[in-house]
């Protein structure tokens, strides 16, 4: 398909120059997101009125695996703008509010953070500790937000918190959140294990002003505009962690067949002959998952099930797979140079965000007791 072998030819291009430096030293891959922006990739389901790329969710997968497969850092961030940020705002924002945020987050001209875990409301989210007190015309934020993706690199912020706490999460609201705002404060970058060139940031809110007109939805509709929107963001994230698993892979296999052990490449022992067949099957299975959910989702079906399980498969499959990628390289594995040790620590993330494995589980268990 043209959008894999145009975010191929981006990844090689692009992404793979750079991508241990910027590993190491942390770096925000600032050039390369602007090339993601002027090729698409920022706002890839957006209607074309709106400067997106008028894809289907089925593109958009295909897109973010050949991403993750060199870039995971570049993936989240692509993942985060397209489908937590241009998505929800798309699907819900008032035509005011497209025109003036996602006329310019769609073709990546800025890009947007999606504001939900605190310091203490990561998988509890309904236990929102930012107050966005109604003022009339306005909302008053304050709170902390915390594990920010895009956090200092965002120009746009969709912020969740808690207007009316007797009405609990009927009472939360999701407000639109521009970085010029005064008393919005961007706190500490985080060291992270994996994903080091993405931007990870608490944000501190201290008496913001928020217009009514920020707001999205109708009042209390915030923690509904969190979850739906979510359910998206988990096909991202299971398309992210398909590609960190077949980029572990690809190299694994290359690697088996040019090096020597025992007289012969390794690739012609069962030992490794087997890990690889487990690898292929495993990521098979997961890319299914992935392209059901995007399939249900482009046929406006129900798929929040569907995208929980191909997050939390897709997620262990990432973390099996580059464990065994680096195990076949051996030494080389544990160095730098060869990409699988980056690749196992990036895996470890698709299990946490955007609903950690055992958040998965609620969802899909709840959605299957509903049936
Ligand atoms: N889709 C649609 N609606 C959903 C939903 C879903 N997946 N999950 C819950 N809801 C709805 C419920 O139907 C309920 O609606 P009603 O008002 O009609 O009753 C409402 O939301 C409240 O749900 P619950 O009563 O089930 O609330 P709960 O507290 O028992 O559980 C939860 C909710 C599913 C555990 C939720 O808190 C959750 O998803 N937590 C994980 C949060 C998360 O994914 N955080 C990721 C942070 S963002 C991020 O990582 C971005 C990044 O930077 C990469």
């Amino acid at each position: 398909m043209a959008v894999k072998k145009a975010a191929y030819e981006f990844t090689q291009t692009e992404l793979l120059p750079g991508v241990i430096e910027r590993d190491i030293n942390q770096e925000f891959p600032k050039q390369q997101v602007k090339k993601m922006g002027e090729l698409g990739f920022l706002g890839m389901m957006v209607d074309p009125k709106y400067g997106g790329g008028g894809m289907d969710t089925v593109s958009y997968v295909l897109a973010i695996e050949e991403i993750s497969k060199v870039d995971a850092s570049a993936s989240v961030i692509m993942s985060v703008n397209n489908s937590l940020v241009c998505s929800g705002l798309e699907k819900y924002g008032t035509d005011e509010q497209k025109e003036k945020y996602l006329t310019r987050l769609a073709p990546g001209k800025i890009i947007g953070a999606f504001c939900l875990s605190e310091p203490e409301a990561g998988s509890d989210a309904t236990s929102q500790r930012t107050i966005a007190e109604d003022k009339g015309d306005y909302y008053l934020l304050n709170g902390t937000k915390n594990w920010i993706t895009n956090g200092n690199s965002a120009s746009v912020y969709l912020v969740i918190a808690q207007t009316d706490p007797k009405k609990k999460h009927l009472g939360i609201n999701a407000l639109i959140v521009e970085r010029e705002m005064a008393g919005l404060e961007v706190g500490k970058k985080e060291d992270k294990l994996g994903i080091r060139g993405s931007d990870t940031h608490s944000l501190m809110f201290t008496d913001v002003k928020v217009p009514k007109e920020n707001r999205i939805g109708e009042d209390g509709f915030g923690f509904k505009f969190a979850m739906d929107t979510l359910n998206g963001g988990r096909i991202g994230i299971a398309s992210q962690a398909l590609g960190i698993a077949s980029g572990a892979y690809e190299r694994a296999l290359a690697y088996s067949k040019e090096r020597k052990a025992f007289g012969v490449e390794i690739s012609k022992h069962q030992a490794i002959q087997f890990k690889l067949a487990d690898m292929a099957t495993e990521i098979e299975a997961a890319r299914l998952l992935c392209l059901r959910a995007a399939t249900e989702k482009d046929h406006k079906k129900d798929f929040a099930k569907t995208s929980a399980m191909a997050k939390l498969f897709a997620s262990q499959v990432a973390m099996d797979v580059t464990i065994e990628a680096v195990q076949i390289h051996g030494g080389y594995g544990y160095v730098k140079e060869y990409h699988v040790e980056r690749l196992m620590r990036d895996a470890k993330i698709t299990q946490i965000y955007e609903g950690t494995s055992e958040i998965q589980k609620i969802v899909i268990s709840r959605e299957l007791i509903k049936l």
